[in-house]
């Protein structure tokens, strides 16, 4: 089974990533935790140049890697991002279908609805580039199951800041305005409602421990139907 976490900065999807996959190996389902953009070596590679690129640049020219390059003289293009995003996609995916095959259950924080929704309805990139682009990372490997954690984007800006004063990672898309992540979670939004088979949207502003709970009963309630499964004990 191919379980995946999406939502906007803040709701709290990597913490009940983590609380997901230890609940379900407490229930004696083999599972592997794992998250976009990354995931394997390389595709790692390309998270930290999407998301710290003047990191990067400056670590690479630090070998050798990178000369002449100066940080911050390159504006990175949307349509770069998508591109780097979907070449991460199409490694980690080779990754996925082996530990699907291996018999895990599959946890995977951020997937293929993550660039529809920040890609698409976020930068405004062409939705038909998007789904071309996605069945060729993919292969057309999709979810068996979606939590969205959706949360308002006051609160998860918030939440974010907060974590960052803490010492929390602060990449280039938390940067982005108040603006841009309402069109993300409304991006979400449209594509749980078009999928309602696939997506639980759940409310991400309730404690942690209850959110937990909720996730926990859908997942349940798709091992229950999935092909080969058992019901996890509760
Ligand atoms: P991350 O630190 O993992 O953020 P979060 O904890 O909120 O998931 O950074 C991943 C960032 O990459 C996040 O801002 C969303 C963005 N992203 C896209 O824009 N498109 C994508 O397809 C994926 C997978 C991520």
């Amino acid at each position: 089974m191919f379980i995946t976490l999406e939502g906007i900065e803040g709701a709290g999807k990597s913490t009940q990533a983590v609380r997901l996959a230890e609940r379900l190996r407490a229930a004696g389902h083999p599972a592997h935790l794992t998250r976009e953009p990354g995931g394997t070596p390389l595709a790692g590679a390309i998270r930290a140049l999407l998301l710290h690129p003047e990191e990067s640049l400056r670590a690479l020219a630090a070998h050798g890697l990178a000369q002449g390059l100066a940080p911050a003289a390159e504006e990175l293009l949307s349509v770069t991002e998508l591109l780097l995003l979907s070449a991460a996609r199409a490694q980690h995916v080779a990754r996925i279908r082996e530990w699907l095959a291996a018999g895990e259950v599959v946890v995977c924080d951020r997937y293929a609805d993550a660039s529809r929704a920040y890609q698409g309805s976020g930068r405004g990139l062409d939705m038909g580039t998007i789904v071309t682009l996605e069945s060729i990372a993919t292969g057309g490997l999709r979810p068996d199951l979606t939590l969205l954690l959706d949360v308002p984007p006051e609160e998860g800006q918030q939440r974010k800041q907060q974590a960052r004063a803490a010492g929390g990672e602060w990449n280039r898309l938390d940067a982005e305005g108040a603006a841009f992540h309402e069109r993300v979670r409304a991006g979400y939004l449209a594509l749980a409602a078009a999928e309602p088979d696939r997506f639980i949207v759940l409310d991400a502003t309730l404690p942690p421990d209850t959110l937990a709970e909720h996730i926990w009963q859908g997942v349940s309630r798709g091992i229950s139907s999935a092909p080969g499964t058992h019901p996890p004990a509760s």
